[in-house]
């Protein structure tokens, strides 16, 4: 199905998170302008982090959680895994930033953030757009809209 455009916003996030998660894996082939030693990679992924992952998810779990969880017993399941999907993500990200185990744990985080991502593309996002109605499409589209507004305002500040 033709992704609705509100959705496309964090569909643009998702691709970059997911070449992200390509290098991160053990013996990934490299990748044009991307890090190719461990500790690179480590380095980027705690910048990409702040900058963009934890906000994504953040937004997630501020407007689409709400909004669809409560909508149907899958959408209720998704949404649970997706949250502590995130926590799980979070925690890698707590010990790489720890230098822990950095090899194992990158590639730990590549497998889960690429099955994170086409757990929301192929299935979330399809469930999602199957059950709001116009309206909810709208307020959303506004909602990401004025999100993402005041967050390049705090970017400049
Ligand atoms: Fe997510
Ligand atoms: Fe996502």
């Amino acid at each position: 199905m033709k992704r609705h455009f509100v959705l496309v916003e964090f569909s643009k996030d998702h691709h970059q998170a997911l070449i992200l998660a390509q290098i991160c894996k053990i013996n990934s082939p490299e990748y044009k302008g991307m890090p190719t030693t461990v500790a690179g990679k480590a380095k980027l992924v705690l910048e990409k982090w702040e900058s963009e992952l934890k906000p994504h998810f953040n937004l997630e779990e501020k407007l689409l959680v709400p909004l669809a969880e409560n909508k149907s017993i899958r959408l209720k399941e998704l949404c649970k895994r997706i949250i502590l999907e995130h926590k799980q993500i979070e925690n890698l990200i707590g010990k790489i930033s720890k230098n822990m185990e950095l090899e194992t744990t990158l590639n730990e985080f590549g497998l889960l953030l690429d099955n994170h991502v086409r757990l929301e593309e192929r299935e979330w996002f399809e469930e999602i757009q199957n059950a709001l109605s116009s309206e909810e499409i709208n307020n959303l589209a506004v909602q990401v809209k004025k999100e993402k507004e005041s967050s390049t305002q705090t970017c400049k500040k």
